[in-house]
């Protein structure tokens, strides 16, 4: 089982690095990390487990956050009380985006930034992601709003952004009044 303290914090080099490209067949330990990784950002938002295990809530998970170098992210997202929907994407690509963009009003969180921060991160209201289920066949998924945000939040952890970076801190709510807030 996965706990908040196998997840890279920020200070970690290899969160810096651009994760490497999937190869097809998924080795059986990269299906048992993508399982592991579902469970947890399940377990984190139940309240009991959460509280049971001590989990940090998350809704995003990228390899590289456990120290895996490849391209494979897991979301898993409450869409309704108590409904979970899972995404796992890998070699995943955004494809096309919204020119409307919009932010998270209380701030993006990372379980990897253990810090409190101040600012904005501008991002596309609505995107479509294609890459690859677990067995290599394409998929595509529409996302917007919330769901669409952390799309592009893992997808950054692949090329070793970390949502902080995308924050000016001369002026970290520079685009409050021209984007919208969710
Ligand atoms: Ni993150």
């Amino acid at each position: 089982m996965l706990l908040t303290k196998d997840i890279l914090d920020e200070k970690e080099k290899i969160l810096r690095k651009v994760s490497k490209p999937v190869e097809f067949p998924l080795s059986d330990e990269d299906r048992k990390h993508i399982d592991d990784m579902v469970t947890y950002l399940r377990d984190s938002q139940i309240d009991e487990i959460a509280a049971k295990y001590s989990l940090r809530p998350g809704m995003g998970m990228s390899a590289v956050q456990i120290g895996i170098l490849k391209r494979y992210i897991t979301i898993v997202h409450e869409s309704s009380e108590g409904h979970f929907d899972t995404y796992v994407v890998i070699n995943p690509k955004i494809v096309s985006e919204s020119k409307e963009k919009i932010y998270v009003e209380d701030g993006e969180g990372c379980l990897s930034v253990n810090r409190e921060t101040i600012g904005i991160v501008p991002r596309s209201a609505r995107v479509t992601v294609e890459g690859f289920d677990v067995d290599g066949n394409p998929i595509s998924i529409r996302a917007r709003e919330e769901l669409a945000i952390v799309f592009q939040h893992e997808i950054d952890h692949l090329n070793g952004i970390l949502f902080v970076d995308r924050i000016d801190p001369k002026n970290p709510f520079k685009y409050k009044d021209t984007y919208r807030a969710i």
